[in-house]
């Protein structure tokens, strides 16, 4: 992985957020009482909020903002020969070496000839490791009953291309998009969740006439920066980096990552692929199906190329909280804040009676459910005004509304911002405009 030497100067930040996480309810250790199980995560209360915003701010970019693309939502397993044509069978590996000394395992190329446990040089040759997890379909666990858990969601994409052609009347250029959990045996999973066995990919496959793809594999990287500038990384923290011919996958002509600049330096959170017609073509020829798309304008028929912007929606989601936490100082003491996008936040509002008191609570409930039909609400009555505000602002909720007891008298509220703390009082019919104002998208 390239660094840069402003990189690997905050471990602080890693272990602050790392700890928040764990913390707030946003990622626990899978199965803990169980001891857990290596670089596998659950996500809590807060991180399953906060991953379907991902998920959601994703869709409302690449699908709902777009009159070109369209979802689907594949199985997880599926007939093996898919993975036979697609090459993950043959090439989908990573180069394995034992420890001769400590029995460690390690990817070739992530260790330079050193084991990082125990630091001997001794080491087998590099040996190819299918990444993918093989499981059995139905009782027999014979050969002709094995199936694969999908190591990336594209391929449900390309055996429905026929499908998805017929049944919405497309034609190039045109996409299929689709999120959902992918399976790789990781030698060396790590880093929380940026990289684990088990994670979330969001996907496009944006099928364009062959000689076309070029410039719309610019555009799509284009867009895709665009789209974490949107969610609030700074323009400092991201770039974009093109593969050296040796590093391409087997399917790709050209891919170009976007790099976040994680505490231990530039990492990948995406890779826009120009993956030609690689996919179409071998799927065309081990099903024996045309798959090519016949142009009535032109009268030709063609296998269209494919650019791919490939994003790990758990690493997406491990970025935004590193590039959103801060601390500061207000009123002279000490505060951690999110500064998340609103629309990435866990909750949008947190609704907090002044006092737990009974007089309160219908006016306070009725705030609440007018603002629960609008945004994902919290609702606290317990502690300090001033810790709940803390509290609040730990986990990225944009906007507090306190109900004092003058909100009995006068039918007003006030709404407190979580980057400036600047309150503003104003009547409870005002509030849900109010707040969808500054929500942005
Ligand atoms: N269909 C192309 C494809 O899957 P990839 O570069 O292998 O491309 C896409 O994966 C994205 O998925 C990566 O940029 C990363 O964000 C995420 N990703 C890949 N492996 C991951 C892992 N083991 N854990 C978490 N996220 C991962």
């Amino acid at each position: 992985m390239p660094t840069s030497p402003e990189s690997a100067t905050n471990p602080g930040l890693f272990e602050a957020v790392v700890n928040l996480c764990k913390r707030r309810g946003f990622v626990f250790p899978s199965a803990e009482i169980y001891g857990g199980i290596r670089s596998t995560y659950d996500y809590g209360p807060l991180g399953a909020l906060m991953l379907r915003n991902v998920r959601e701010a994703w869709w409302r970019a690449m699908i709902q903002e777009r009159d070109d693309v369209v979802p689907i939502d594949a199985a997880i397993l599926t007939n093996p020969r898919v993975w036979e044509a697609s090459g993950h069978l043959a090439t989908f590996t990573d180069p394995l070496v034992d420890c001769r000394n400590c029995k460690e395992r390690w990817r070739a190329d992530q260790i330079e000839g050193v084991c990082l446990n125990c630091g001997s040089r001794d080491l087998t040759e590099a040996r190819p490791f299918n990444l993918m997890f093989k499981t059995y379909v139905g009782p027999v666990e014979a050969e002709s009953s094995v199936a694969y858990l999908r190591p990336e969601t594209a391929q449900g994409m390309f055996v429905n291309f026929l499908n998805v052609l017929t049944t919405t009347r497309r034609k190039p250029p045109f996409g299929i998009a689709q999120i959902g959990r992918a399976f790789r045996n990781e030698i060396t999973p790590g880093n929380f969740v940026f990289r684990t066995r088990e994670f979330e990919l969001m996907e496009l496959e944006f099928f364009v006439p062959p000689a076309d793809s070029p410039r719309w594999h610019e555009y799509w990287c284009d867009q895709r920066l665009a789209w974490y500038r949107r969610y609030g990384i700074a323009s400092e923290k991201l770039r974009l980096r093109p593969h050296e011919t040796e590093e391409l996958s087997h399917y790709s002509a050209a891919t170009t990552d976007v790099e976040f600049l994680f505490p231990w330096g530039w990492g990948e959170l995406e890779g826009i692929a120009n993956r030609t017609d690689f996919d179409l073509r071998a799927h065309q020829e081990a099903s024996g199906t045309s798959l090519e798309y016949f142009d009535q304008a032109t009268g030709e028929s063609y296998l269209p190329h494919v650019v791919e912007p490939a994003a790990g929606a758990t690493r997406a989601m491990m970025a935004f909280l590193l590039a959103a936490y801060d601390e500061d100082e207000i009123g002279g003491e000490r505060r951690a804040v999110l500064r998340l996008h609103p629309r990435l936040a866990p909750y949008q509002v947190a609704v907090l009676p002044l006092s737990k008191k009974d007089t309160l609570a219908p006016v306070s409930r009725d705030v609440l459910h007018r603002l629960q039909r609008h945004f994902m609400c919290e609702f606290d009555e317990t502690q300090s005004i001033g810790r709940r505000y803390r509290r609040q602002d730990e986990i990225g909720t944009p906007y507090c509304v306190t109900i004092d007891f003058e909100s009995l008298e006068d039918q007003q509220v006030t709404v407190r911002d979580r980057d400036s703390t600047e309150q503003t009082r104003l009547p409870i019919e005002d509030v849900v405009p109010h707040l969808s104002g500054r929500l942005g998208n």
